[in-house]
């Protein structure tokens, strides 16, 4: 029975009907249009697909022959540089770009950065948490993390609420790209990139390790690896600034828990899957292509995290965030879950050590739910997103009377489920016990708290949501319920992860209108723990989860999910939600190459070194194709806004000429 407060998320969240329609007759257009060019577009998905670029040392945005940083620095120097590669608290950082500032971290941490070793794991983000070239026990280890939420997948909450106020009507990122676009006064699409370069920058990973954290997870859509057309999302620009972010969570010695946020059809329908609306996902006639090129997606992304270059940064995959298997199916779910799973650990590799730990999110199931769910498994863990911030009714007295909500709510729960399934962590929660703020519910959906909520008017206005809004008028009382009720949700769910590590000004107020997201604010303001430590035992848990995991969570071994069970859940599904058999279903063939993910170029200070940055590849025997439309075959529009027609039957017999030679993806250069 999953949790009422995720039922009511369940409910209200139905897709707004208004706006589907109005989109409908445009998406047609777009639709038919993409059948009548569709013979030109095939083959360009074969000719711009990328190679794996060659990756000699070029000029990059390294600048590691600076040597502007001084002394002051506590940390070694290196022989070969001026540059100081190493250093603890009051140490003088040089950045990638440059410019110099004082790293403070007063939890003995230790940030280290060598232009010529940029693979060096030695930074450590506080004295408590096991530095990059040691393990990380789950279970015994906690993550402190938070997300960086609307940087590289934009949210009108999350983000800089000015990327979407200066275009009005835009609600996702989806319209947001296309206003955008149509703007090229001001950049056009392009200020898409302005945004990842300045919301997020190298001294927020500073900051988040002297914030005491040791993990980020980080949102990503599938976008950063290609689009396909009439998808109005900057393609492969992302990926660049990710690769910004594996850097410079390891020069502060943070950990990477990367999440497939965002994929081709929507799995939640929700404006964070890049368009609000319906899901397709699993659900219509391009369900089952869509997870296609989704497991594609997850393979890529896996291939190029499991290299033994960032296998101990980016150490979590997320494969896809909050699918909605109650219009998906829990069947379906499950069945895409073990696919992915496979497929992570046929690019990774079996065994201790050797990739990510691929974490499932529970699809709106709760966590009982998932107990003993994939026996035998590797490096598997369990996601959870529990919010208060959403529930009904919503609370008419102040957070002061609701501080330790999150103790009997959630500790039970969390701790229970790390001995009945393994690995589990809240990859999201936040301090907010109403939906007030701007844009929490996305741009002009009302709230539940003020009883417009336009997805369900049975909610009873509260009263106003200005007060929770205002942060700038909570007094030392408020502060201190609203830090009380963080550190019960921290002690509760024991592995964390904020939502979010920083939220924008609005341009209305110049200002944060959603305080009790953003983590960065209540550090400065009083309401977040500056030692996340110190929220251990606010919950009075006298016998905390800690031991070791079922199901080799912490990498110490294990082969792969049984295959008994495997065979109960097998890939592909049989039907699809909304559609037909999956047999006559519009489905991709494997006979694409595959576009590998490229990796930053490195500078070194000096000339006989050289890097080897990979190939983007660790596997080099995963040598399928890319799913790619087959010659001849009709296709709906991937991101269906209502009902559309199976198209005919499709398996042409094919002639030589149709079918693209497949590129295998060449061996790692090592
Ligand atoms: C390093 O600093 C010295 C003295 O300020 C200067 O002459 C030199 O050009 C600088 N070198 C680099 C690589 O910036
Ligand atoms: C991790 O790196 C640091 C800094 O280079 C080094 O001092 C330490 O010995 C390394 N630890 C392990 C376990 O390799
Ligand atoms: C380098 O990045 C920091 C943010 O991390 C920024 O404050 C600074 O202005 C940048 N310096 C240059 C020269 O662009
Ligand atoms: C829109 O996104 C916000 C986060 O930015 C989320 O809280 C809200 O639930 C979303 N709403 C819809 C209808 O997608
Ligand atoms: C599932 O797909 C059908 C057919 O395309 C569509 O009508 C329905 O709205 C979709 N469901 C959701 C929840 O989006
Ligand atoms: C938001 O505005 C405040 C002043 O209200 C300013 O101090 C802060 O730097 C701004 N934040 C961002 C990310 O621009
Ligand atoms: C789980 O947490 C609850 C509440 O915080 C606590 O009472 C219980 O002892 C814990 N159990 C385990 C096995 O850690």
């Amino acid at each position: 029975m999953p949790p009422r407060f995720l039922k009511e998320k369940e409910n209200v969240y139905s897709p707004p009907r208004a706006a589907s329609r109005r989109r409908f007759f445009v998406l047609a257009a777009i639709a038919a249009l993409v059948l009548l060019v569709a013979a030109v577009i095939i083959p360009v998905y074969f000719t711009v697909i990328r190679k794996p670029s060659d990756r000699s040392a070029s000029a990059g945005s390294s600048s590691g022959s600076s040597n502007s940083s001084t002394s002051g620095s506590s940390g070694n120097s290196n022989p070969k540089s001026a540059v100081a590669i190493t250093g603890g608290d009051g140490s003088t950082v040089t950045m990638d770009n440059g410019s110099t500032f004082t790293y403070h971290n007063s939890f003995g941490g230790r940030w280290y950065w060598d232009a010529n070793d940029p693979f060096n794991n030695g930074a450590q983000p506080q004295s408590w948490s096991p530095a990059l070239n040691e393990t990380f026990q789950y279970g015994v280890d906690r993550i402190y993390g938070v997300n960086l939420g609307g940087w590289l997948v934009t949210e009108p909450l999350s983000s800089v609420p000015a990327l979407y106020q200066k275009y009005p009507g835009t609600i996702d990122e989806w319209t947001l790209s296309q206003a955008m676009a149509a703007d090229t006064a001001s950049g056009g699409l392009n200020q898409l990139e302005d945004h990842y370069k300045s919301f997020i920058t190298e001294q927020d990973f500073a900051q988040i390790a002297a914030a005491g954290l040791n993990y980020v997870r980080i949102p990503l859509g599938y976008w950063a690896i290609e689009t396909r057309q009439g998808e109005p999302f900057l393609a492969k620009t992302s990926w660049n600034y990710f690769l910004k972010a594996i850097n410079w969570a390891r020069k502060y010695g943070i950990r990477i828990n990367l999440d497939f946020h965002s994929v081709p059809g929507s799995q939640n329908g929700w404006n964070h899957s890049g368009r609000l609306g319906t899901i397709s996902f699993l659900n219509g006639t391009m369900g089952y292509a869509n997870a296609q090129r989704t497991l594609d997606y997850i393979r890529i992304i896996a291939e190029f995290i499991s290299q033994p270059q960032y296998s101990s940064v980016v150490t979590m995959l997320g494969i896809i965030n909050e699918p909605r298997a109650i219009f998906i199916s829990n069947e379906n779910v499950q069945r895409f879950y073990g696919e992915a799973y496979s497929i992570v650990r046929t690019a990774s590799g079996y065994g201790a050590g050797k990739g990510p730990i691929v974490s499932l999110h529970d699809a709106f199931n709760g966590l009982p739910w998932w107990a003993g769910w994939g026996p035998g498994a590797d490096r598997l863990a369990l996601d959870y997103h529990p919010y208060v911030a959403f529930d009904k009714p919503q609370p008419v007295d102040s957070i002061t009377n609701h501080v330790t909500l999150p103790c009997t709510r959630w500790g039970n729960q969390l701790n229970q489920s790390m001995s009945a399934f393994g690995m589990t962590a809240a990859g999201e929660f936040s301090n907010a016990i109403t939906d007030c703020g701007t844009y929490v519910n996305g741009v002009g959906q009302g709230s539940r708290y003020e009883g417009n909520y336009i997805y369900d008017s049975s909610f009873q206005r509260v009263g106003s949501c200005t007060p929770y809004i205002q942060w700038q008028n909570w007094d030392a009382t408020y502060k201190k319920a609203m830090m009380q009720f963080a550190m019960s949700s921290m002690d509760a769910l024991n592995n964390w992860f904020f939502w979010t590590w920083k939220v924008g000004n609005s341009t209305m107020s110049g200002t944060v209108e959603a305080p009790a997201w953003s983590y960065q604010l209540g550090l400065q303001q009083g309401w977040i723990p500056t030692d996340p430590r110190s929220a251990l035992g606010a919950c009075g848990n006298t016998d905390p989860f800690t031991g070791t995991l079922p199901g080799s969570a912490t990498g110490s071994g294990g082969t792969t999910i049984d295959s008994s069970f495997l065979a109960t859940i097998g890939w592909p599904p049989t039907t699809i939600t909304n559609a037909a058999p999956v047999t006559g279903l519009p489905s991709y063939t494997p006979t694409g190459a595959v576009p590998t993910l490229t990796a930053a170029s490195f500078t070194p200070t000096t000339s006989s070194v050289t890097i080897n940055a990979g190939n983007g590849w660790n596997n080099p025997s995963d040598n399928a194709g890319f799913m790619v439309p087959i010659n001849g075959c009709q296709y709906n529009d991937a991101w269906m806004e209502s009902a559309e027609p199976t198209p005919p039957a499709c398996t042409p017999a094919r002639k030589r000429d149709d079918v693209p030679p497949s590129l295998i993806t060449p061996a790692p250069q090592r």
